[in-house]
C-alpha cells in the first residue's frame, strides 16, 4: 500500500488548486492549510471538498503546531527562500513552487539548507513530466544538437498585474517574463541542451511601463561548452497567448520541434496529444500531478527527487545572468 503522508500547504491562491488535486491524487493527507487570507483556505477547503482543516495566517506557526511531514509552497516568489528554508530546518520536506529564489543571496541559503537538512527539496517544474518534453529530451540527445531557439509568447495585461501588489515588482516578483511565465520553457532548454557558460542578453517592458517595473520582453543567446548554442525569447506583451515553443537543429541535419501538444520531425508528427488540451495556462496539460505523484514517490522510497535544489537552481543562474547582462557577455 501507499505510504499517505501529512502535507501542509502554505499559500492557497491561483496554483493552489493544482496543488491539491496532485495531493489527492497521489492520496496524500492534507493536514493543514495557511494564507494570510484566511478566505483563500475556506475557498479551497469548500472548491475541493476537504475535511474542516487547522488553518492558519502565520505559516511557522503552522510548522511547529502540525509537524506535517512536507509542506507545499504556493506563496509570491520573495517568499519562497524564507519559507523553505524554515521547512528544512525542522526536517520538513518541501515542495517548492518556482522560482526556488530570486536572488544569489537566497539561492545560496536554500541550497545550504536543502544540504544542511535530513528533509528533501523538490522544484515545481512539472514540465519537465510532460510526455512530448519526455520524447523530445531523448531523441534531441542521442541524435545530438547543433543549436536551439525556445520562446513564449503571451499575453498578460494590467488587470493580470492587478491580481496581486507582489506581481510585476523587482522586490516581490524577482522579475517579469522570465522569471515567472518563461521560466518553464528555458529550463527545458538548458535540461535538453546542457548548461549553458556564457550568456548575452536584453531585456526590456516596452509594454506597460508604468503598471510594471519589471522586464516584459526578453532575447538570448546562449553559448554552451561543446561549441553549441541555444537562443530564447519571451514576451508577455503579445495580444495573444500561444504555446510555448522548443525547436532543435540536430546533428543529423533534421529539425525537431516540439510544443505541449505536439512533436514534429522534419515535418512529421511523431507524437500528438488530443486537441482537448487548454494553451494559456494550462498549456502543458497534467503535469502537476505527474510532477507531486513522483515526489512522494521518491520519498517514500527514500531515493532523491530529480528536480532538487542543485537541479533547480540552474535556470534561476541563467535568469539571474540575463538580468545582469544588458548587452554583455555574463559568463556562468
Ligand atoms: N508551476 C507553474 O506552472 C505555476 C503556475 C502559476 C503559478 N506558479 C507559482 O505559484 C506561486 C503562487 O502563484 P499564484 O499565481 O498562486 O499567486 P497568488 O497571488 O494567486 O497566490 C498567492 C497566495 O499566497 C498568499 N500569501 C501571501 N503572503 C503569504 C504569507 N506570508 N503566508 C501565507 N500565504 C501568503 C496570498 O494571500 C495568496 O493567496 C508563484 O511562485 C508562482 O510563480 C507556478
Amino acid at each position: 500500500m501507499k505510504q499517505a503522508f501529512r502535507v501542509a500547504v502554505i499559500g492557497c491562491g491561483a496554483i493552489c488548486g493544482n496543488h491539491i488535486q496532485g495531493l489527492l491524487s497521489a492520496e496524500q493527507q492534507i493536514c493543514a492549510l495557511c494564507d494570510v487570507d484566511l478566505s483563500q483556505c475556506e475557498r479551497i477547503m469548500e472548491k475541493y471538498g476537504l475535511p474542516d482543516l487547522p488553518v492558519y495566517t502565520d505559516y511557522l506557526q503552522l510548522l511547529d503546531a502540525e509537524r506535517p511531514d512536507a509542506v507545499h509552497i504556493c506563496t509570491p516568489h520573495y517568499l519562497h527562500a524564507e519559507m523553505t528554508v524554515a521547512a528544512l530546518e525542522r526536517g520538513i520536506h518541501v515542495l517548492c513552487e518556482k522560482p526556488m529564489a530570486i536572488s544569489h543571496e537566497q539561492l545560496d541559503r536554500v541550497l545550504a539548507a536543502a544540504k544542511r537538512s535530513t528533509a528533501q527539496l523538490g522544484v515545481c517544474m512539472q514540465n519537465r513530466y510532460e510526455p512530448t518534453i519526455l520524447r523530445a529530451k531523448e531523441l534531441a540527445q542521442s541524435e545530438g544538437i547543433r543549436a536551439a531557439y525556445g520562446d513564449v509568447v503571451w499575453k498578460r495585461d494590467a488587470d493580470y498585474y492587478a491580481s496581486g501588489d507582489w506581481r510585476g515588482t523587482w522586490r516581490e516578483e524577482g522579475g517579469g517574463v522570465m522569471i515567472n511565465q518563461a521560466l518553464h520553457t528555458l529550463d527545458l532548454l538548458q535540461w535538453i541542451c546542457g548548461m549553458p557558460e556564457r550568456v548575452v542578453a536584453h531585456i526590456a517592458n516596452d509594454h506597460l511601463p508604468g503598471v510594471i517595473e519589471v522586464e516584459d520582453t526578453a532575447v538570448a543567446h546562449f553559448s554552451c561548452p561543446n561549441g553549441s548554442s541555444f537562443h530564447f525569447f519571451a514576451t508577455t506583451a503579445c495580444g495573444a497567448t500561444f504555446p510555448a515553443h522548443l525547436r532543435f537543429y540536430l546533428n543529423s541535419k533534421k529539425k525537431l520541434h516540439a510544443e505541449a501538444s505536439q512533436l514534429i520531425l522534419d515535418g512529421e508528427v511523431l507524437f500528438s496529444k488530443s486537441s482537448g488540451d487548454a494553451h494559456g495556462k494550462a498549456v502543458w496539460g497534467a503535469g502537476h500531478t505527474l510532477l507531486i505523484s513522483d515526489f512522494y514517490r521518491c520519498i517514500g522510497e527514500g531515493i532523491p527527487f530529480p528536480i532538487h535544489g542543485e537541479e533547480a537552481a540552474k535556470v534561476i543562474r541563467l535568469i539571474l545572468a540575463m538580468y545582469g547582462s544588458n548587452g554583455a557577455p555574463i559568463s556562468l
